[in-house]
């Protein structure tokens, strides 16, 4: 993909992020943000024990925290958080498809963090 091609994707991701919303059903919910620049992150979550069984958000953020949400979504549905770890949000980064600075993979990492730091709540 050309970097036009890839910009057009990211936008897409922001514009009709996967699983974005409200799930009715949520059982666990876990908040976020990022202190620099203040975007947030609210995840929900529909658990089974320690199964992510369906999971949506909601964010104030940039292209780049939503998009990664969005992608992130889509890979932890049905499994077992203690499953998820930092392979995860590199395949997450891998899938941006884009060279991303240290402050952008903070941005990349939101929704990954919130994940990790609320891996107690399960
Ligand atoms: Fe705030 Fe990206 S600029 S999360």
């Amino acid at each position: 993909m050309d970097n036009q091609m890839i910009r057009a994707y990211l936008m897409d991701l922001y514009k009709n992020p996967k699983n974005y919303g409200v799930i009715k059903d949520h059982n666990l919910v876990l908040h976020g943000e990022n202190p620099v620049c203040g975007d947030n992150i609210t995840l929900y979550i529909k658990k089974d024990k320690k199964k992510i069984i369906d999971i949506s958000f909601e964010s104030e953020g940039c292209i780049i925290s939503k998009a990664a949400t969005s992608i992130l979504t889509d890979k932890i549905k049905g499994k077992y958080i203690d499953d998820i770890d930092i392979d995860f949000f590199n395949e997450v980064r891998e899938d941006l498809m884009v060279e991303l600075s240290l402050s952008r993979i903070k941005c990349a990492e939101l929704s990954f963090s919130i994940i990790d730091k609320g891996k107690k709540e399960f």
